[in-house]
């Protein structure tokens, strides 16, 4: 069976807190340029934690974007009645152009092909598309090549004049904004005010010209443009430790992993734990069993390394993290109140001294991106703080 995953709370929730969320993008939003809004990226289900809801907000706390990598992504936000303006970037041959251009979305276009599949379906849809023109100057991924630009402005504009598109944006994206003073960030941004001038000049008027990324849109003012598109920070990570932790930017994480202990038992020593027996006791102990493990997104990479929050001590995975379930050693003496159904905090914002999702990157060998982007669908998200309050709503009252 695919699809719906029977999910259940008492085993494993993601707690998510909107009250968070809303603050952290009140805390970018103080940050940028003037003139620059804030494009809440709401791809790969909102880095896990719920596209819907978190692009609600979002919204609710001032993002005038939302970002979507695939159309399907935005299309799932149109039939859910979001109406906000939604870039989505992320295309292939055959894709939805059509469905995308009925629903009001905005469409990166990167290259002729796309063009040519996107000015059809607007002859059929018999409205104009969106389109924003991305260039690639130098992230080496998604985008036209610099050489190719002329060509797909003039066509983007040929386009324009026949009424198929309206050249709504011009963007870019960063390879290394995350690694504070790296040359190729600046390199970037000269090649991308080259691009806008050409496209400018050949007639093209952009609504939004974009290129800044989260890291960017902390540090690096200069690329804010009239929109950043900011994704793991509205999510209250840090995107690299490299530029500072989440609470430096005032951020606030928004997801809380937790699990109950499904069993707790005394061992010999010289216990083999999990497959492989790569943990042995040290000497007589008390396991426990959390029943979370690779399906759910926890990193096999993590196998004797994770750090969790039981009963008030930060424990670490005994041996391999299995598809289902890991083990911690809660030592000799975990106290009288550590049983079946003590909640064990994986990560969270490092509040009550539970680990946080850097945590984990950390113990992977990953980005913290990784970490909350694969929690898997089988662990509940449970949302906290959904209305905004009527503080929330005083101090965004008072940023605008
Ligand atoms: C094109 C594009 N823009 C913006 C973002 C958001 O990046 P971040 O999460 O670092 O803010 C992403 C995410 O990878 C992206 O692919």
């Amino acid at each position: 069976m695919t699809g719906t995953v029977p999910t259940s709370p008492l085993r494993a929730r993601a707690e998510i807190d909107l009250g968070a969320l809303r603050g952290n993008v009140r805390a970018l939003r103080a940050r940028l340029a003037p003139g620059a809004g804030l494009m809440a990226v709401v791809k790969s289900d909102a880095y896990g934690h719920g596209a819907l809801p978190c692009a609600r907000a979002a919204l609710d706390a001032g993002a005038s974007w939302l970002g979507t990598a695939t159309p399907h992504e935005a299309l799932a936000l149109r039939a859910a009645g979001v109406s906000a303006p939604v870039l989505c970037w992320l295309w292939t041959p055959g894709d939805p152009w059509r469905e995308a251009i009925e629903a009001g979305l905005d469409m990166s276009v990167s290259a002729m092909w796309a063009l040519r599949e996107v000015t059809e379906a607007a002859r059929e849809a018999g409205r104009p598309a969106r389109i924003q023109l991305k260039a690639d100057t130098g992230l080496g991924r998604n985008g036209c090549q610099p050489a190719d630009w002329p060509e797909l402005v003039a066509a983007a504009r040929a386009a324009e004049r026949d009424g198929t598109v309206r050249v709504t944006g011009l963007w870019s994206h960063f390879a290394c904004a995350d690694e504070p003073g790296h040359a190729s960030t600046a390199a970037q941004l000269d090649v991308f005010q080259e691009l806008l001038a050409y496209a400018e000049k050949a007639g093209i008027e952009p609504e939004v010209r974009h290129i800044a990324n989260s890291p960017a849109a902390l540090t690096l003012p200069e690329s804010h443009f009239d929109l950043v598109r900011t994704g793991i920070a509205v999510y209250g990570i840090s995107p690299s430790a490299d530029l500072g932790t989440s609470r430096d930017f005032g951020l606030r994480p928004v997801m809380t992993l937790s699990a109950s202990v499904a069993l707790v038992k005394r061992v010999p020593e010289g216990h083999g734990v999990s497959y492989g027996h790569t943990y042995r006791t040290s000497a007589e102990t008390t396991l426990g069993l959390i029943p979370l493990g690779y399906a759910d997104g926890i990193p096999r990479h993590a196998s004797g390394r994770g750090p969790v929050l039981v009963g008030g001590t930060v424990r670490r995975v005994a041996g391999r993290v299995a598809m289902d379930q890991f083990v911690v050693d809660l030592g000799a003496d975990p106290g009288d109140d550590v049983g079946a159904g003590t909640p064990a905090v994986l990560f969270g914002p490092g509040d009550d001294g539970e680990p946080t999702a850097a945590d984990w990157a950390e113990a992977a060998d990953t980005i913290a991106y990784e970490i909350v982007t694969r929690i898997g669908p089988r662990v509940p998200r449970v949302y906290v703080n959904g209305q905004e309050d009527s503080e929330d709503a005083g101090r965004r009252g008072a940023g605008r």
